[in-house]
């Protein structure tokens, strides 16, 4: 008999039901309700595992109580959000997955995951592979974007990057990809409602990025707090045992989402916790995040007979695994060694993701890169440190975050500042000082957006402007600008409906929260230091009313011809969003030819780049595919592939990409955003 099964052979209920619970210690705040942890329930075995405690001391010293003085000795799971990035932050991951660079995404988690260990850590929640084309939603900063092919290659990324070759790996921690499964399809994009898909929905659009998790080797899966056709993740056995685990072979740990479970009671599933436990043990889930409901419901469930012993044994079996598979066990100290502050390496790849990150909008009479040394930098996200980080900023200090003045000083620019408004009040006494730091500059850089935390969790919105009076500063500043060039910088956790914005500037550079190098990365891409590569994982609505606006769509009877006015339309806006899937500017001059198919089982699909323009610049073109199958609509572009070259002026290359053969008639696409007019196209089968 193994170490584990011996442990439960001699457990007591109270001791297995700890091993399935998690509580929050106070290091962070990220649900509803923080509750001291009591350090005798650890002595006890009452509880097994904790989230958001971090640091080498609390980590260690918790640690030795439930390892030298609880009656077994089992180490306790330490978790927390570290979703990009522990003490150094990187891009959040909407900007991050705007790089198309799955080496890049695999290196910041490698490194979040090195910080981790050192504070302790044994897992993160993350990656966050919620699909979602609704930036009502203010999660879809978390995720990777619109769609499943780039969310699949995110999470394989991710998975290797936190969790290295083996789990025992001193810098290894486990992943816990989240939100099991649709969350990012909540009813009119506000958090927590109900989400409703066909079964072909979900397999198509937000099951993959989960399927290529599992087949990573992801440890930990955390099922969404949203029921999915009316029946509640947490309690959904069909997709967690007989999709998740018996259909794509999942064999790791399923911790809930914080409280979920006890949710399972508003859910209206359950009329009491014993219920609601029944319910998610049944359904697979293992660990009860922070609800008690394992813990005071399964006693009652056993005398109810709703549960059996089997079925605790087995949630059991899985998470002593887990910690077996993390060396606990052999070395419960090994991680937590030293608390560490954002190391130099750390900040180096923080500030070259930082500026590959940033996407390029728009870019008229050579705005960018800045050839004026006298900047007015004007905006309440101009000297704001702290919201760099995004939402979800980790144990990131904001002392540790660079600013953008901050950035541009030291890139030896002469700023003079006025932040004009603040994000989102109604105070507009500021503005004459802003206008007047305008009229003593040659050039002009509006710094608005969004705080942090009005997007991410519980952060959705029905408006997708800018907050407060800040549109009205653009436009004092538009209005006052003389022909000095006007660039706006521009902080999100999601794509903005700002087309007035975009029409009265020169130049915008989407931001999104770039993290703790974000001064650096912004001065890098402003003065030209380094061209702008980033391209939006998202489309851009131009207004509320096109929500869900993205380009995998299928394409009707009756598809959208200007000359016809009974085909798909808004009489008052454009069908396309402001800016497509993929765009991006880099200040080079790129032209794409020569569009070829060798034939083989892949395809190889090959096509010629040319850089016209004068600087280095790095070019992204993306595969997609327009199937046709007898009976079955497809949506008009399916994206199955991407790839990049760095040129110099002049320079030629080829970018090679292989696409599995299709069955039957086809059409592929290949360039540099998902606007049709930008195609090059060819038929094949
Ligand atoms: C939060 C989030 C989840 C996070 C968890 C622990 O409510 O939904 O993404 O991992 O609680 O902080």
């Amino acid at each position: 008999m193994g170490r584990i099964d011996r442990l439960i052979a001699g457990m007591t209920l109270s001791e297995k039901l700890g091993q399935l619970t998690m509580t929050a210690a106070d290091y962070a705040v990220t649900g509803p309700i923080v509750t001291p942890v009591s350090e005798n329930e650890i002595r006890s075995g009452a509880i097994g595992n904790l989230l958001n405690l971090y640091g080498a001391g609390p980590t260690q010293r918790i640690q030795k109580i439930a390892v030298e003085e609880s009656r077994l000795h089992i180490p306790l799971l330490l978790g927390f959000d570290a979703l990009h990035g522990q003490r150094t932050v990187f891009p959040i991951p909407l900007a991050e997955a705007g790089l198309f660079d799955p080496a890049s995404w695999e290196a910041t988690a490698r490194a979040a995951a090195g910080e981790c260990a050192d504070d302790g850590l044994h897992m993160t929640f993350a990656p966050m592979l919620d699909v979602s084309r609704d930036p009502r939603w203010g999660r879809v900063a978390e995720g990777p974007g619109e769609d499943p092919f780039v969310g699949s290659a995110f999470a394989r990324a991710k998975v290797r990057g936190f969790q290295s070759i083996s789990l025992a790996d001193v810098g290894a921690i486990a992943a816990c990809a989240k939100h099991f499964v649709g969350y990012g399809a909540v009813t009119a994009g506000r958090e927590y409602a109900a989400t409703d898909m066909s079964e072909d929905m979900l397999r198509e659009v937000y099951l993959p990025p989960f399927r290529a998790a599992v087949e990573a080797g992801v440890a930990a899966i955390m099922p969404a707090f949203t029921d999915l056709n009316g029946v509640p993740m947490t309690a959904n056995t069909h997709l967690i045992t007989d999709v998740l685990r018996k259909e794509l072979g999942f064999d790791g740990v399923v911790i809930s989402d914080y409280h979920a479970i006890a949710e399972l009671l508003n859910h209206g599933v359950a009329a009491d916790l014993a219920e609601a436990a029944a319910l998610a043990l049944k359904a697979g889930v293992d660990i009860d995040m922070m609800s008690d409901a394992y813990r005071l419901g399964l006693p009652v469930a056993l005398e109810r007979n709703l549960v059996a012993m089997a079925d605790i044994d087995a949630a059991v079996y899985r998470v002593l695994a887990l910690k077996e598979r993390l060396d606990l066990f052999q070395d419960p100290y090994r991680r937590g060694r030293a608390d560490t502050d954002p190391s130099a390496q750390s900040r180096a790849l923080a500030r070259a993701v930082g500026a590959r990150a940033l996407v390029l909008l728009k870019n008229e009479k050579n705005a960018l890169p800045l050839a004026a040394r006298k900047i007015a930098l004007i905006g309440p996200l101009a000297d704001a440190a702290g919201e760099m980080r995004g939402p979800w900023g980790g144990a990131g200090r904001p002392e540790d975050c660079v600013s953008v003045l901050q950035g541009l000083r030291e890139a030896g620019l002469e700023v003079r500042h006025a932040p004009g408004v603040t994000i989102d009040g109604d105070d507009v006494s500021g503005v004459a000082a802003a206008l007047d730091a305008c009229a003593n500059a040659d050039a002009i850089l509006l710094c608005l957006g969004e705080a942090a935390l009005m997007s991410g969790e519980a952060a959705s919105r029905a408006h997708l402007g800018l907050p407060g009076r800040q549109q009205e500063l653009a436009k004092a500043v538009f209005e006052k600008a003389a022909g000095k060039p006007v660039i706006v910088v521009l902080f999100s956790g999601r794509p903005l409906a700002v087309p007035e914005l975009v029409s009265g500037a020169d130049a915008v550079l989407a931001a999104w929260f770039p993290g703790s190098e974000a001064g650096h990365a912004i001065a890098d891409v402003l003065t030209g230091k380094v061209s702008p590569s980033g391209r939006t994982p998202v489309s851009w609505p131009r207004a509320v009313g096109q929500i869900p606006v993205f380009f995998g769509e299928r394409p009707g009877g009756r598809p959208f011809n200007p000359k016809d006015h009974f085909t798909s339309h808004y009489s008052d806006v454009d069908n396309t969003p402001l800016f497509p899937f993929g765009h991006g500017l880099t200040y080079g001059d790129f032209e794409l030819s020569n569009l070829r198919v060798e034939p083989g089982d892949p395809l190889t699909v090959k096509v010629d780049v040319a850089n016209h323009g004068a600087r280095e610049a790095e070019e992204t073109v993306f595969l997609f595919l327009n199937q046709k199958k007898p009976g079955v609509t497809r949506p008009v572009l399916e994206l199955k592939g991407f790839g990049k070259t760095s040129l110099a002026p002049s320079g030629r290359g080829t970018i090679t990409l292989t696409l599995p053969q299709p069955a039957g008639r086809a059409e592929l696409f290949v360039g540099p955003n998902a606007a049709f007019a930008s195609l090059l196209s060819l038929p094949i089968g």
